[in-house]
C-alpha cells in the first residue's frame, strides 16, 4: 500500500504573512499523516517561518534547489541551507524550471542526487506538451525523462522519491487529463521504473498526478489505481480548497 502525498506548490505567491496565515488555518485540520502526506512548498525566504510553525501533519517543501552545495551562483538556494532551515521536500525539475530556466535533464539528475545526499525527498516532475501528446509520442518522451533524471539512483533511493506526471497543457490551464489518461502515463512511468530497477521498487514508488486538479476533479483522479496523490498549484493556495484536497488522499 502506497501513502498518498498530496502537495501544494505555491509556486510565486503569498507574502509571507498569507503564508503564516495559511498555515495556522490548516495546521488542525489537515489529516493524520499515517493516512496522507500533506505538503506545500513555498517560496524560500518564508520557508523557515512555515518549518517553525508546521504542525505534525504539515510538512514545508522548496520549489527548486541548487545541485552544489555552494558557490559562486548568484540568487541559487543551496541543499544544505535547506537542509538546515527543516525543508522536508523539494520539487525538482518543474516544467516553468525547464521551459523559463533551461532546466535540462543533466542538470535535473545532478539536483535528484544532491537532494537524497541531504535527506530531503524530492518530488520530480515530468511531463509531455500537446505537441508530443497529439503525435502519440507521450509515453516515449516520459520515459526517455524518467530514464535520464534517474541516473545512478540506487532502489533505496527511489521508493523514497516521489514522481509527478503533470501534462504541461493541463498546468494552470484548467484542462485536466482524464482520469483515465493520467493513469495510464503514470503506469508508463511505472513500467519504466520496473524496467529500470525491480517490481519491489515500481510498486513502493509514489506517482503524482499534476494539472488543474481541484476539488471537483480530485476525487476521480485518485480513484485511479496508480494515482498516488497530486502536486497541485492554483488550487493549493485556498485554505479551505487544500483541505479538501487531502481529506479526498485519505479516502484513498
Ligand atoms: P495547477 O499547477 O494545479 O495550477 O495546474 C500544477 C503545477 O504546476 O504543479
Amino acid at each position: 500500500m502506497r501513502k498518498p502525498i498530496i502537495a501544494g506548490n505555491w509556486k510565486m505567491h503569498k507574502t509571507r504573512d498569507e503564508a503564516l496565515q495559511f498555515v495556522y488555518s490548516v495546521n488542525m485540520k489537515v489529516p493524520s499523516k499515517e493516512y496522507v502526506e500533506s505538503v506545500v512548498c513555498a517560496q524560500s525566504p518564508v520557508l523557515r517561518d512555515l518549518v517553525k510553525r508546521q504542525g505534525d501533519n504539515l510538512r514545508i517543501g522548496a520549489q527548486n534547489m541548487h545541485y552544489l552545495d555552494s558557490g559562486a551562483y548568484t540568487g541559487e538556494i543551496s541543499a544544505p541551507l535547506l537542509e538546515d532551515v527543516g525543508v522536508s521536500y523539494v520539487i525538482i525539475g518543474h516544467s516553468e524550471r525547464r521551459a523559463y530556466y533551461n532546466e535540462t535533464d543533466a542538470a535535473i539528475n545532478k539536483k535528484l542526487h544532491q537532494a537524497f545526499r541531504y535527506g530531503i525527498t524530492p518530488i520530480l516532475c515530468v511531463g509531455e506538451s500537446l505537441e508530443t501528446r497529439e503525435a502519440g509520442e507521450t509515453d516515449a518522451f516520459v520515459k526517455k525523462q524518467v530514464v535520464a533524471d534517474l541516473k545512478g539512483l540506487g532502489s533505496e533511493q527511489v521508493k523514497e522519491l516521489v514522481i509527478a506526471y503533470e501534462p504541461i497543457w493541463a498546468i494552470g490551464t484548467g484542462k485536466t487529463a482524464t482520469a483515465e489518461m493520467a493513469n495510464d502515463t503514470i503506469k508508463a512511468i511505472r513500467n519504466v521504473v520496473r524496467d529500470l530497477y525491480d517490481e519491489e521498487t515500481a510498486d513502493t514508488m509514489r506517482i503524482q498526478y499534476g494539472g488543474s486538479v481541484k476539488p471537483a476533479n480530485v476525487d476521480e483522479l485518485l480513484s485511479m489505481s496508480d494515482i498516488d496523490g497530486a502536486l497541485v498549484g492554483g488550487a493549493s493556495l485556498d485554505p479551505d480548497s487544500f483541505l479538501v484536497l487531502v481529506n479526498a488522499a485519505v479516502k484513498k
